[in-house]
């Protein structure tokens, strides 16, 4: 009879894994992680982790130095510290690590990855904090995403950093912002990276948006699925473009507010309270 270990399928042609690689592939190409810069991590169900591991076979446990006392039990497939996101498709297993959560969030386990020795993403504590924060809002949210959009970082430079106003902004920088992020972009003032405070804060923000911007550094985005939150992003920073060629142009037409609101209407979707003066 087959042990357990022989019987587990494959974990890197689970389909997580493929779509973490390929995002993580796609975030490089894009030029939003140059070296180490950028982080991910998305939640999953024991079921999807426990056809392929032990779950009960712990390689090592690490503490994390904060707490998170709701995502107990929880697993997660995390980028490493340091590494490069255009060598995970290289190298999985050595660049992405597979986790659980517990002791109030205290210690994660080690299933998986980080083979060289490595661990998780510096981001962690703002990385989990924002997956607490936002399944207190949407259940569905699967993933966490960080990293460095040229346009978007440029932005925190030459636009107020009001949140009302940066979203503004954005949603008048292409027909489909208001559409996309309805909820708008929350904007944090230069704070010391990799530190509980920041996680703490980005958590604070996710509460009301599911971009939340971290001035002269980057941009977290959150959502149901890697796609999605890649989109999120995606759709942000092309506005940051938009806004990075025109800002020093004189603006000859834009769209307004009554304009934004048809796009609200015709989409169903309901853009920030207090944003738009219809
Ligand atoms: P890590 O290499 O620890 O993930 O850090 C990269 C980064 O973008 C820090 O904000
Ligand atoms: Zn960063």
């Amino acid at each position: 009879m087959e042990n357990q270990h022989n019987m587990a399928k494959d974990i890197l042609n689970a389909p997580y894994m493929v779509e973490m690689i390929r995002t993580a592939s796609n975030m490089y190409d894009h030029g939003w992680d140059e070296r180490n810069g950028g982080n991910i991590s998305l939640m999953l169900d024991e079921k999807e982790v426990s056809p392929y591991l032990d779950i009960s076979a712990v390689i090592r446990e690490v503490p994390t130095g904060f707490d998170a006392p709701t995502l107990d039990g929880r697993y997660f497939l995390v980028t490493g510290t340091g590494k490069y996101f255009k060598n995970i498709k290289y190298a999985p297993e050595i660049n992405l690590g597979l986790i659980r959560i517990k002791n109030s969030g205290r210690t994660a386990e080690l299933l998986w990855g980080y083979s060289d020795g490595g661990r998780f993403t510096s981001e962690l504590p703002a990385h989990l904090m924002s997956h607490a924060s936002r399944l207190t809002v949407d259940t569905k949210n699967r993933v966490v995403m960080h990293c460095h959009p040229a346009n978007l970082l440029a932005m925190t430079y030459v636009h107020s950093l009001d949140e009302r106003e940066f979203t503004r902004t954005l949603w008048q920088m292409c027909t489909e912002c208001i559409v996309v992020f309805a909820d708008g972009v929350n904007v944090l003032p230069w704070m010391l990276c990799g530190t509980n405070e920041i996680g703490v804060a980005t958590a604070e923000k996710m509460r009301t948006a599911r971009l939340v911007v971290w001035s002269q550094h980057g941009i977290y985005g959150a959502g149901n699925d890697l796609d999605e939150t890649f989109g999120l992003i995606e759709t942000a920073e092309k506005a940051a473009e938009i806004y990075m060629k025109i800002a020093h142009l004189q603006i000859k037409n834009t769209i307004t507010d009554k304009q934004l609101k048809l796009l609200a209407d015709r989409f169903g979707v309901s853009p920030r309270q207090g944003y738009l003066d219809v």
